[in-house]
């Protein structure tokens, strides 16, 4: 075994980045300074002059120039991105053909904007920053291959049962044409695994588990929004969790957030099921949802719609707490979308772990509740208002917890794929001082 995932964990050492952060006047300092409204303008501005701006080279076909996905972009696109570097892991983006991901964006735009987006959100980012890096000279290699874009199921939702297939060719491709795969069996490959029960690639936990983790992944870095504490079928191998995706731009469609008037105590929409359905023994939200439904539909504190309603964010923003109950997975895009909102989450799903513990601290903006406990919800929301609501909101304002959340389509000092390549960095430190002739030669 190269990469022991029971190794205990060193203390994160800080990327140079963040050590040149730490010695000048910090960036929350200066985050501070301004108000995050404007800060979040000009987030949203970059990142969408950039969506507009930085579409990616075609890929050359890999049979005429093979093997096209080893050729290095241009220098230029690298040297205009943020002035502070991120942490100091190198990566290669292989450029693989495009029915391996544009063609799938360029079907539809839904793959962009959706709850799995994080897949081509990230290879926009590392292909915008690291396109001078060679490949001979990469610590990682990114395999971009967008799994959740096939919107071809009767409600819409991505089916991902291609997701294995095309991963799988993927994988072929690039251990028949590059060196690289071989030389590590995977070890230093990156994959992005956003769904549900990251890479078992199957929304239901019963058939995740009984799947598994395809074994040409086994021994890859997956960057995955599952996470348990505890062992998981669909997370033994090395992993980073990462937030759900929500498009940057959310926290800027509600004006004067700060001011908003929170005039809903605690709000839900989303499915919730009144008769659990038993389908083949599995219910919807191991019942949380439903028991939700049952003790606080009728208080008028609680503000509980099954409905589907587009505008549903602008209630969110009105809101004081955002309930965070499991679905089929433990987490759901509302736990970013609360905290973009200025809207405390109450995360309901025992065991999650939770996105960028280090940076984010979630006991400090964000209240959990275990799933056994639904009935003395209301009271311990209640014991927030009467004792430390003002301390939790004004810590969900940081604009840096703001930031690590949001995946930008330009690498950005801090957001969410920045916090990736961080946690990269330590798996890389880690593997290489826990393990005498590293795995990366
Ligand atoms: C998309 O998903 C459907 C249904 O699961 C599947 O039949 C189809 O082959 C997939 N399309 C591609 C291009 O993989
Ligand atoms: C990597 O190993 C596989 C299986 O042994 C082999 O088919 C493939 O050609 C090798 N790749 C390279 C680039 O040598
Ligand atoms: C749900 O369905 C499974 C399989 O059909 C059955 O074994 C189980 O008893 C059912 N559970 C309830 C609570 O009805
Ligand atoms: C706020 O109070 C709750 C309930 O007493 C507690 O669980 C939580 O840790 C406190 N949070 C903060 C940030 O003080």
């Amino acid at each position: 075994m190269t990469r022991d995932p029971k190794l205990p964990k060193p203390p994160l050492p800080l990327p140079p980045a963040a050590r040149r952060l730490a010695a000048s006047p910090s960036l929350s300092d200066k985050l501070r300074r301004h108000s995050p409204w404007l800060l979040l303008l000009i987030w949203f501005a970059l990142s969408f002059s950039l969506f507009l701006s930085a579409a990616p080279p075609a890929a050359s076909p890999l049979l005429r120039r093979p093997p096209a996905f080893l050729h290095h972009k241009p220098r230029a696109l690298a040297e205009e991105t943020t002035s502070a570097p991120p942490p100091a892991v190198r990566i290669y983006v292989y450029d693989l053909p495009r029915r391996f991901n544009r063609d799938w964006l360029a079907a539809d735009p839904r793959c962009a904007r959706h709850l799995f987006a994080a897949e081509v959100a990230l290879h926009e980012a590392l292909l915008g920053h690291y396109s001078a890096v060679r490949p001979e000279d990469a610590d990682l290699f990114f395999v971009p291959v967008y799994v959740s874009c096939n919107f071809s199921t009767p409600n819409g939702f991505p089916s991902l049962s291609h997701a294995r297939g095309l991963l799988a060719d993927a994988v072929d491709l690039v251990r028949r044409e590059a060196p690289y795969w071989n030389r590590s069996a995977g070890a230093d490959h990156v994959f992005v695994a956003s769904h549900d029960f990251g890479a078992c690639f199957h929304p239901m936990e019963d058939v995740a588990i009984a799947d598994g983790i395809p074994d040409f992944l086994k021994r890859s870095i997956l960057l995955q929004t599952f996470g348990v504490q505890g062992p998981h079928v669909c997370q033994e191998a090395e992993h980073v969790v990462i937030p759900p995706h929500v498009p940057p731009e959310v926290a800027l469609e509600i004006l004067e957030l700060e001011k908003t008037r929170r005039d809903i105590f605690a709000f839900f929409r989303g499915k919730m099921e009144v008769h659990p359905k038993n389908i083949s023994g599995r219910f919807y939200s191991k019942k949380v949802r439903t028991e939700l439904l049952q003790r606080y539909g009728r208080n008028s504190k609680f503000y509980l719609k099954r409905k589907r309603y587009d505008n549903y964010r602008s209630e969110m923003a009105r809101s004081l707490f955002c309930l965070c109950p499991l679905g089929w997975a433990p987490w759901s895009p509302r736990l970013v979308e609360s905290v973009l909102l200025g809207c405390i989450p109450v995360i309901i799903a025992d065991n999650i772990r939770l996105p960028f513990p280090s940076v984010l601290r979630w006991s400090d903006i964000s209240l959990q509740v275990a799933e056994k406990d639904v009935a003395s919800l209301e009271k311990v929301l209640d014991h927030v208002v009467a004792t430390n609501l003002t301390v939790i909101q004004k810590n969900l304002w940081d604009p840096v917890k703001r930031k690590a959340l949001v995946f930008n389509r330009r690498l950005e000092e801090g957001d969410a794929t920045w916090q990736v390549l961080r946690e990269l960095e330590v798996l890389l430190d880690r593997s290489q001082s826990s393990y005498v002739g590293s795995w990366r030669r």
